[in-house]
């Protein structure tokens, strides 16, 4: 039996979808409840469900064979997994973002804030930039208006929370969607398994919005 760690939440919707549609539903999974562990009809697979940053945690330790997490968790918390497919769906961009009219202050440390330290300070240091990170959990797009930061490094989807927060995007730093990753182990020691779901998945993924 493979575990699975999908992210609660809307990409792990998704990306149940697309493992029901490669022959691996769970009739479990369409009923509210409060499990976070569920057995696919077939027995074939598990499903764990969490917190999607923790996705590559449970990955890494071995704890789940596999996982699908957003690019964004994968680069922000560096575990050491194997990114095996881009499955496509969960698309969107990691953005810098200031207030309308913007003026950067070049002679003085530029502060972001940001739910993705890791990577704002991997963007800037690659351009020389000195930051000073403002590291915040939600509701980033408060910190310029309150003048809590010059400019926020967030994830863009749709741009309605910036455009009606009166921010715009100046600067892309990476394009996102979902990824399937697994264990080193597994993917050594399990290719029985893991193989025909990676041949299913890239067939399926397509289908999957
Ligand atoms: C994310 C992100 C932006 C918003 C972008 O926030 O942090 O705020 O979605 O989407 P859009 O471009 O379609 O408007 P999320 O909803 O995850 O909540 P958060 O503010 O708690 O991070």
């Amino acid at each position: 039996m493979l575990n699975i760690a999908l992210p609660k939440g809307r990409l792990g919707d998704r990306a149940y979808r697309l493992f029901a549609a490669c022959g691996f539903p769970c009739a479990a999974m369409e009923q509210e409840d409060r499990r976070l562990v569920l057995t696919a009809d077939n027995g074939q697979v598990q499903y764990l469900l969490v917190k999607p940053s923790d996705v590559p945690i449970y990955v890494e330790h071995g704890a789940a064979d596999a996982g699908v997490v957003g690019r964004d968790v994968l680069l922000e918390g560096g575990n050491d997994v194997y990114e095996l497919l881009d499955l496509g769906f969960g698309a969107c961009r990691m953005c810098v973002a200031a207030p309308l009219n913007f003026r950067e202050d070049l002679s003085a440390p530029l502060r972001v804030a940001t739910k993705y330290p890791a990577i704002a300070k991997r963007f800037y240091a690659g351009k020389g930039r000195e930051i000073e990170v403002i590291k915040l959990n939600g509701s980033i797009e408060l910190a310029p208006i309150l003048g809590l930061s010059d400019v926020i490094v967030d994830i863009v989807e749709t741009g309605s929370t910036l455009k009606q927060n009166h921010l715009e995007v100046i600067e892309t730093v990476l394009s996102i969607s979902a990824r399937f990753i697994a264990n080193r182990a597994a993917a050594k020691f399990k290719p029985g398994e893991l193989q025909p779901l990676i041949a299913a998945l890239q067939a399926a993924k397509g289908e999957i919005i």
